[in-house]
């Protein structure tokens, strides 16, 4: 089942088009990564998809409902859950207040106990402000606060961005198991590659186009896209330095 479409959507922040006619589309359980160079417009396609970007045409459909004429928060109320690249989650509250401050959930109490069982380093530590927590432990409560709505879509930006590296493979482990929770993920991603291994999916946006889209592990292969996208494969980088 098709769970969002895409179909030729351009817009920007003011007279300029970021996006310039982007088409994708996902899945239901399927994990898609977006990836490209830096101002390639992936925050902006983000942004476009959860009600943040000023000006958009064309369609997004999500569940064949179109969202363009929708707010924001009746986005997020049909099913879309957003964790932007940056400020996620509030350092002066405590994890279980982090919680709380999300509006518009159903059975709060529920979802809290739920999400704790899911990710039970927060059960433990809910009265730990956000702002002790390490970059990690920051990620499942940035998670954690995009899920408690109980979306069936979950938009990551650049969720590896901020963690230190020996951290980054914990991260996208914990992204595999979302679609086990229901929660199909559209993830922008500058590690393209790691975040391609976890994908079914992915395109490469550049100029704010879709450049090269396909099955992930096609892309993967794709030496267009390691040569422009991805930078050299390990292997194949693993060769050079023998020969050096
Ligand atoms: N709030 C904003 N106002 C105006 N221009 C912006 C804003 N955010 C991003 N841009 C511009 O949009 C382009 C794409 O940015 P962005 O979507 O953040 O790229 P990416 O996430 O792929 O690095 C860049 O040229 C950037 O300068
Ligand atoms: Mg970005």
């Amino acid at each position: 089942m098709t769970l969002l479409e895409i179909d030729d959507v351009r817009g920007g922040y003011g007279d300029v088009d970021i996006l310039n006619g982007v088409s994708l589309s996902l899945q239901k359980d399927e994990i898609l990564t977006v990836a490209g160079t830096n101002g390639a417009g992936k925050s902006t396609l983000a942004k476009a998809i959860v009600g943040l970007l000023p000006r958009v045409t064309g369609r997004i459909l999500f569940e064949g409902v179109d969202l363009l004429p929708l707010p924001t928060e009746e986005r997020v109320a049909r099913g879309i859950g957003y964790v932007p690249q940056v400020a996620n989650v509030f350092g002066s509250l405590s994890i279980l207040e982090n919680l709380q401050v999300v509006v518009g959930v159903r059975d709060q109490g529920k979802r809290i106990k739920e999400l704790f069982e899911a990710f039970p380093l927060l059960g433990e530590r809910k009265r730990a402000r956000a702002g002790s927590l390490s970059g990690g432990e920051r990620q499942q409560l940035a998670f954690a606060r995009a899920l408690m709505t109980r979306p069936r879509l979950m938009i990551l930006d650049e969720p590896t961005a901020a963690l230190a590296p020996a951290k980054v493979a914990e991260a996208f482990q914990l992204i595999t198991r979302l679609p086990s929770l229901g929660v199909s993920v559209l993830v922008v991603e500058q590690r393209a590659r790691q975040s391609l291994a976890i994908s079914n999916r992915g395109c490469i946006l550049d100029g704010g186009r879709v450049a090269l889209s396909g099955d992930a592990e096609s892309l993967l292969e794709d030496e267009r896209a390691a040569e422009l996208y991805l930078g050299r494969s390990a292997q194949a980088q693993s060769h050079v330095e023998q020969r050096l």
